[in-house]
């Protein structure tokens, strides 16, 4: 009997202190002093001892308990202990480690673009307004004394919607929607997109115009003069020469097409043999802005007198003026986020 108490109490002993985990111990727990432990199995073998052994050997049994009972808790809390440190160790954070990068956005070459010609208007009293994509009929065309038989209605350079919806083949259905509903003094700019079926290294079905107008009782040619030439010297630059031509639009009588130096070539070749600038084709001008006086006729379809108002109307392409300033020859890099071009702005 003493030589397998003390047998149990040296393995169990060795297997405790050996011991590295949890369940490690409860197995040992109830291998020793389960209901079917060697302990508990000694303890239920005393009632075959002698009676004049029994005390002395329970009471070596019991403390065999306690000291085995002890011991298990002591190597559970160390075991415990070593656990949490080892868990409290793995999830410190390094705080000398670089940190995740992140990206800072650029404005969109053609945004800018658009924020610097409306910003140019508003410091000259300009408001801004806006209008839907998709027009109808009588805004984009009829109003804006566009007949029926215009060419500008061809099946060939507008997306039609519906019957009579369309998506707006420029920013002017803007300048009726805004005379519809408010009387003169008027100046405002139109900043929008445009939509027309054609597509190459210079037009896409998408662009941009910016469009304005400035209407009162006593608007003359030499306002439209002052305003766009300012505004071209703004954007391109002071130095650069502006000239103004004759032109026509349905809607302005007279019209105008106004033009800058060549931002390229400035219309100077070195010599004869030197190849025309492609730019400009050789012309030494751009042309930039269409505008002239709005028309009477205009004024009659938004119920304004054109005896006693008169005001100027113009709009240009901001891709066409994008691609002037920086030099860029392909239409087409604006739209597809290629971040390659896109990080050369801002
Ligand atoms: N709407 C014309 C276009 O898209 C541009 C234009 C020309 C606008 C003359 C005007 C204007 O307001 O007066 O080609």
């Amino acid at each position: 009997m003493s030589d397998s108490l003390d047998s149990l109490r040296e393995e169990t002993l060795v297997r405790i202190d050996s011991s590295r985990n949890e369940a490690e111990i409860e197995q040992l727990r109830i291998e020793a002093l389960g209901r079917k432990g060697r302990l508990t199995l000694l303890l239920r073998g005393l009632k075959d001892l002698p009676a004049d052994e029994r005390p002395r050997v329970g009471e070596q049994l019991n403390q065999l308990r306690q000291l085995l009972e002890a011991r298990i808790e002591d190597r559970l809390e160390l075991v415990k202990a070593r656990d949490k440190e080892k868990a409290l160790r793995e999830e410190t954070i390094d705080i000398t480690l670089p940190g995740n990068r992140w990206e800072r956005g650029r404005i969109h070459p053609l945004t800018a673009v658009i924020d610097e010609i409306v910003d140019i208007f508003w410091g000259m009293g300009f408001e801004i307004a806006r209008g839907p994509d998709i027009e109808d009929d009588y805004h984009n065309f009829e109003a804006l004394n566009i007949p029926k038989d215009h060419p500008a209605r061809d099946m060939q350079d507008t997306f039609f919607v519906t019957d009579g919806r369309l998506l707006r083949t420029h920013t002017s259905p803007v300048q009726i929607r805004t005379m519809e509903n408010r009387q003169p003094p008027l100046q405002v700019v139109v900043p929008g997109a445009v939509y027309r079926h054609d597509d190459d290294a210079t037009h896409s079905p998408m662009f941009h115009q910016v469009e304005g107008f400035m209407v009162d009782g006593d608007i003359a040619f030499s306002d439209l003069k002052g305003v766009l030439t300012h505004f071209l010297k703004q954007v391109f630059s002071e130095k650069a020469g502006v000239r103004f031509r004759p032109s026509f639009f349905p809607f302005t009588e007279p019209s105008a097409e106004i033009d800058i130096q060549c931002v390229i070539c400035s219309g100077y070749r070195r010599n004869a043999q030197e190849q025309h600038c492609r730019v400009c084709k050789g012309s030494g001008w751009l042309e930039i802005i269409g505008a002239g006086m709005i028309d009477p006729q205009v004024f009659r379809f938004v119920g304004y007198d054109p005896e006693r108002v008169s005001g100027f109307a113009f709009g240009m392409g901001v891709e066409r003026i994008a691609m002037l300033k920086y030099s860029i020859d392909d239409i087409r890099l604006f739209f597809q986020n290629d971040l390659r071009f896109l990080r050369q702005f801002g």
